[in-house]
């Protein structure tokens, strides 16, 4: 017997929205090494075949989570979803003084706007065994004064939505992955330079002198999902990062 035929993601689906690049492609990876059937989600089609690929086969959908209408369409032709997370997202940093509030709130478009409307769409399909991962982060504790401060407020809000949510849809779970700095192509943004200047600082920052690797929180995430008694829970791993 091999481990997938013995894990508890055995022939579930899985859907995973951001499922095409960094912490979600490594998640969806690990998950269907466990034996799950994947659907990955993202805005672009080029990104998800490749991704596809990569791991090994996955149903793939484009939709973005600010787009309401396009994040209901991929659920039409689906009669189940056994667990859901939700890993998609870019960056919309800026120092309020700077920036114009409507591009910072597209932080919270994503993640509290897209979140309500992924959720909503999966809970007639879910069993009540299911469970569900939101994305946070450490700016939720850990404030740091340069420009983040409303990718704050979506990760907190993210944090009370999935506890309200817990007790509306029981007993499907819901639960939080809270990230700090992980090597992925979500930083590509900053060009080659400030990638490797923010996140070698942000390494000598850490207590443990290293930014996180996709695939521990994959691992996470696939904890969150399979242990039947986490719930409202917000799951940091942050390599110490909210205490440096
Ligand atoms: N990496 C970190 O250090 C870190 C730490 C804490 C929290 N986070 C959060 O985790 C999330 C993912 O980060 P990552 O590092 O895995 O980034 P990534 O490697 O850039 O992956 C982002 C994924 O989300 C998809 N995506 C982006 N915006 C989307 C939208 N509006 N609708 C649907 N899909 C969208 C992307 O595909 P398309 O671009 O094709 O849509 C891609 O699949 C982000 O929200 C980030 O803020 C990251």
């Amino acid at each position: 017997m091999n481990i997938a035929q013995t894990s508890s993601f055995h022939g579930r689906h899985i859907v995973v929205f951001g499922g095409s690049s960094g912490i979600g492609l490594a998640t969806a990876k690990a998950l269907k090494t466990q034996g799950a059937n994947v659907t990955i989600v993202g805005r672009t089609l080029e990104r998800l075949q490749t991704a596809a690929d990569q791991i090994g086969g996955a149903r793939y959908a484009v939709a973005d989570l600010a787009d309401r209408k396009s994040i209901e369409a991929i659920f039409d032709d689906t009669t189940q979803v056994d667990h859901l997370v939700i890993t998609a997202g870019g960056i919309h940093a800026g120092k309020l003084v700077d920036s114009d509030p409507e591009k910072l709130l597209s932080e919270v478009n994503e993640h509290i706007s897209g979140s309500l409307y992924a959720v909503k769409s999966v809970i007639p399909r879910m069993p009540g065994t299911g469970s569900i991962v939101l994305m946070g982060g450490q700016f939720s504790d850990r404030p740091t004064g340069d420009g983040t401060s409303v990718m704050a407020l979506a990760c907190r809000g993210i944090e009370a939505l999935a506890r309200g949510l817990a007790l509306e849809i029981k007993p499907i779970r819901v639960n939080v992955i809270a990230p700090g700095f992980v090597d992925t192509p979500l930083y590509d943004a900053f060009g080659a330079e400030g990638r490797a200047a923010l996140l070698a600082h942000a390494a000598g920052s850490l207590p443990i002198g290293r930014i996180g690797r996709p695939e521990e929180i994959a691992d996470a995430i696939s904890f969150l999902l399979s242990n039947e008694y986490m719930n409202c829970e917000v799951l940091h791993i942050d390599g110490g990062g909210r205490f440096a």
